[in-house]
């Protein structure tokens, strides 16, 4: 437990937590957009699936524990790396050539923000229901069809969300390969492509739902 402790209070220590607890929510969201998906072939689906989801029982909970946890990791890691980061070099961002990272820190800071708000809502909206015009328990892809059927501002919402989730994720990804250290000139040449497929397929995938309303594409 001490070493883990001495290794969490270290600067390298909360980036490779940072690193790890984000490429596990990786891990969800790639099964999320992959179940979600099934709405387009039948709405029913997403009942199944969260039925099954709701059977597994323990296992539900432990998994919920799981990625509230790895949220919490990664979101407290990145505010006190964003504190040590002000309080080490409070001018060196002044200088020429240095203004790019300090957008793309900014980025990732208001992105961030931004997907924990969408997470609260998308929580009210289609887990707990106390923020749905209508909502059924069991009723997963009836839910989804009338929330973005009745209040399309949330489904502009969403596709707004997903955009930060995109960016997130671009530099999330290709983050995580340079915190592990893993830079070896063989990684390097797919780095960069392998986290923007992974950003464009999630985030895309995730978008293509509230899109489809807009574009009236069913339902
Ligand atoms: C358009 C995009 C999305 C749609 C249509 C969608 C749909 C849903 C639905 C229908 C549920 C309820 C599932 C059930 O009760 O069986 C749900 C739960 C959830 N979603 Fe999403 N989702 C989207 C994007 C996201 C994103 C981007 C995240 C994370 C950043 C996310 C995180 C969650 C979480 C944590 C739950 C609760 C899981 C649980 O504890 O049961 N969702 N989503």
């Amino acid at each position: 437990m001490q070493p883990l402790l001495r290794l969490w209070h270290s600067t390298i220590g909360k980036k490779i937590a940072m690193a790890v607890s984000g490429i596990l929510l990786v891990g969800f969201l790639v099964t999320h957009v992959v179940s979600n998906l099934a709405i387009f072939s039948n709405p029913e689906h997403l009942d199944a699936w969260g039925r099954f989801l709701r059977s597994t029982g323990p296992l539900l909970w432990m998994a919920r524990i799981g990625l509230i946890f790895l949220a919490v990791i990664h979101i407290v890691a990145a505010i006190q790396l964003m504190d040590r980061d002000a309080e080490a070099r409070p001018a060196e961002y002044a200088k020429a050539g240095q203004a790019g990272s300090r957008w793309l820190a900014l980025g990732m800071r208001v992105g961030g923000l931004l997907l924990f708000v969408f997470l609260v809502v998308h929580l009210m909206n289609l887990t707990w229901g106390s923020w749905h015009p209508a909502f059924e328990e069991g009723k997963v892809g009836q839910n989804v069809i009338i929330l973005f059927t009745a209040w399309p501002m949330t489904a502009l919402f969403y596709i707004v969300a997903m955009g930060a989730l995109g960016l997130h994720l671009g530099h999330g990804v290709w983050s995580f390969f340079q915190t592990m250290g893993w830079n070896h000139p063989a990684w390097n040449a797919i780095r960069r492509p392998l986290a923007l497929f992974l950003a464009i397929t999630i985030a895309g995938g995730f978008a293509l739902i509230p899109l489809a309303f807009w574009m009236g594409w069913g339902w």
